[in-house]
């Protein structure tokens, strides 16, 4: 097994990521950051309006104990930014550059050595361009806001309406907008289940640990 690799998976809204990197961290003893996490907490802290200046004022402590968590004043943010508010929020401040500097820096930070699997929209085009593996998932419309309403509780329509313009912003945003990175394996999780869908990655994974010459 290597000791270094960098996995990342890039998709829109209830693609899967965070699931499948969830059992890479508990099954396969990668560290999982949440790149999305850092954009909600960003979001949610300056209210959707990042300033330059505030943002610099923006201290995360980081501990690795069951995976990589983030505390702001001492609190886990995991606690405060799981609402669509807050990905609205978060998808609002992820258009501004300056933004986008501060938490690829932090996701460089945390996954500077070790096996990590990175999760987000340009995990594998901007913030780790070499990583060893890139996967990009996809699914339809429908189903994205099926799960996100089973987990939510919510109304499917809403939902359907709500990532529908979060999808829309970010593909068609100026800086880093969600892409297919070059080299990545896509995985269209529409009909699949998610051990389907751990199991394809794991292989992939297992294919380089095998690897001599990687
Ligand atoms: O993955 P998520 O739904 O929690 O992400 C919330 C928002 O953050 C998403 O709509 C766009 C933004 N984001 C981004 O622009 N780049 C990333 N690498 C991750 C998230």
């Amino acid at each position: 097994m290597k000791d270094r690799i960098v996995v990342t998976i890039d998709g829109p809204a209830g693609s899967g990521k965070s699931t499948i990197a969830k059992l890479l961290q508990e099954r396969d003893g990668f560290l999982h950051i949440d790149t999305g996490a850092v954009y909600r907490a960003l979001g949610y802290i300056t209210k959707g309006s990042p300033t330059k200046d505030g943002i610099k004022k923006i201290h995360f402590d980081i501990e690795r104990k069951k995976g990589v968590e983030l505390f702001y004043n001492g609190v886990n943010i995991e606690t405060f930014i799981r609402t669509e508010e807050c990905a609205k929020f978060a998808s609002d401040a992820a258009k501004m550059d300056f933004v986008r500097e501060f938490v690829n820096k932090t996701a460089r930070q945390i996954a500077a050595n070790g096996r990590y699997v990175i999760d987000g929209r340009d995990c594998g085009s901007v913030i780790f361009p070499d990583a060893d593996l890139k996967i990009f998932l996809v699914a339809d419309l429908y189903e994205r806001a099926k799960r996100r309403a089973k987990e939510e509780k919510r109304n499917i329509d809403l939902i359907e309406r709500e990532i529908k313009a979060r999808d829309e912003q970010d593909k068609n945003r100026k800086i880093a907008p969600l892409v297919k990175p070059k080299g990545a394996f896509e995985i269209d999780t529409t009909y699949l289940n998610i051990e389907d869908v751990y199991q394809r990655i794991k292989k992939l994974i297992e294919g380089l640990d095998a690897d001599k010459n990687s």
